[in-house]
């Protein structure tokens, strides 16, 4: 099995990549590092031992896409991760965001479609369930009222996969929505990497305890919580990695119930910004500084997965605490301090 991984030079592609040359099948990346580098494909091989081909090119652009093809003709199935993610960018810059992700969607649809491409696995995200009145969500929660145009990017690069499966009998696929990934690969060679200043809580958490920030902003602690902080269901990077080689497992056998199935992927605990402060404290031993802001535009109160579906369907668990979360970014923040 040959898999396209779209968005390979970045953090959940990453780790995706070790998990499937793990279990032998063959990869191809395309990545033009708008948020990543490189050098992540180094770092891949340190880890498996195993050189991966990165075509640099944007997918949201027609030519490029169907020169990818082209020179790829023995793709079988697409793990689609490249997108922007930034929530509150997305705000700012409403059309990158629809050009880039829902572009880059219809184009690896259309042209892995006519070479022969027969499966896609979706990035989403727990962003399309927008502010979920009942927790923990599961995938029959009702979606729509979303934040953001990130999260509309969410919610109809679903659609548009579940139209296209519609009208073409021999394509299936499966949309994973990933609650928060956080932590890094257990040998600490690969992690997070945000270019610039990180919008996420854990890469926000590490870069202030090892100096390169001066103080975590903990955005708002007026919420209707039992420490007032937003309540997140984070979830490992490498159980995410795991997830999509079950989703390929499964999508590739006759028996596949539906042609287009979603999952949610998270752990079920839901946890408060404060509860993750304690918990990096605790794994690590370091002490952290931290304020309280306003909140931010577009944050939600509370979601937490119920992933049952993938349990029963994928037969996915995932399996690392939050301490090793934790202690797993501490180590990757640590390895690129001693890389400088
Ligand atoms: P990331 O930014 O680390 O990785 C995305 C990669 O895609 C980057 O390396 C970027 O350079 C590449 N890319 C983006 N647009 C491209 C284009 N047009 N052509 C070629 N390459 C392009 O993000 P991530 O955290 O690894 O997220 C992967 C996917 O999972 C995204 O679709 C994201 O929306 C989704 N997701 C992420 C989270 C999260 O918290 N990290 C949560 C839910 C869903
Ligand atoms: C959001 C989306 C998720 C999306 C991801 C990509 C929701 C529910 N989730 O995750 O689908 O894919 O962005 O980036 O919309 N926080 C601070 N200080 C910081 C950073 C974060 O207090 O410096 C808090 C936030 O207010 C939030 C929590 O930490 O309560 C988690 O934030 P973050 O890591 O950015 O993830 P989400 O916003 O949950």
């Amino acid at each position: 099995m040959k898999v396209l991984v779209t968005g390979g030079a970045g953090y959940i592609g990453s780790h995706t990549i070790c998990e499937l040359l793990d279990h032998g099948m063959e990869v191809v990346s395309a990545d033009n590092f708008q948020n990543a580098v490189p050098e992540t494909f180094e770092r891949i091989e340190a880890i498996t031992g195993q050189k991966v081909v990165n075509e640099n090119l944007d997918l949201s652009e027609v030519k490029a896409c169907q020169i990818l093809f082209e020179q790829h003709p023995d793709i079988t199935a697409i793990i689609h991760f490249a997108a922007r993610k930034a929530v509150g960018e997305s705000v700012e810059k409403p059309l990158v965001y629809y050009r880039n992700n829902l572009n880059s969607t219809i184009n690896l649809l259309h042209f892995g479609t006519l070479a022969g491409v027969k499966h896609l696995v979706f990035s989403s995200s727990c962003t399309v369930y927008g502010n979920p009145g009942n927790q923990p969500v599961d995938e029959d929660s009702p979606v729509g009222n979303i934040e953001s145009p990130y999260g509309y990017t969410k919610m109809m690069g679903e659609q548009i996969l579940r139209d296209h499966i519609h009208s073409h009998p021999s394509f299936s696929g499966i949309s994973l929505r990933y609650f928060n990934p956080v932590g890094a690969h257990p040998s600490g060679k690969l992690g997070e990497l945000p270019l610039g200043k990180p919008n996420n809580l854990v890469p926000f958490i590490t870069e202030t305890a090892i100096g390169l920030r001066p103080c975590l902003e903990v955005f708002g602690a007026d919420y209707d919580t039992p420490d007032g902080t937003p309540i997140r269901d984070y979830v490992h990077v490498v159980d995410i990695a795991k997830a999509h080689v079950q989703a390929l497992l499964h999508i590739q056998q006759s028996d596949q119930r539906e042609r287009f199935e979603v999952f949610n992927l998270g752990t079920g605990k839901g946890m408060s910004v404060l509860e993750i402060i304690q918990a990096f404290e605790q794994a690590t031993g370091v002490a952290l500084n931290y304020r309280f802001s306003p909140r931010r535009a577009g944050d939600v109160e509370t979601i937490y997965a119920n992933a049952d579906k993938a349990a029963q369907v994928l037969k996915w668990q995932p399996e690392y605490s939050l301490e090793t979360m934790m202690a797993s970014a501490w180590k990757w923040q640590q390895h690129l301090a001693n890389q400088r």
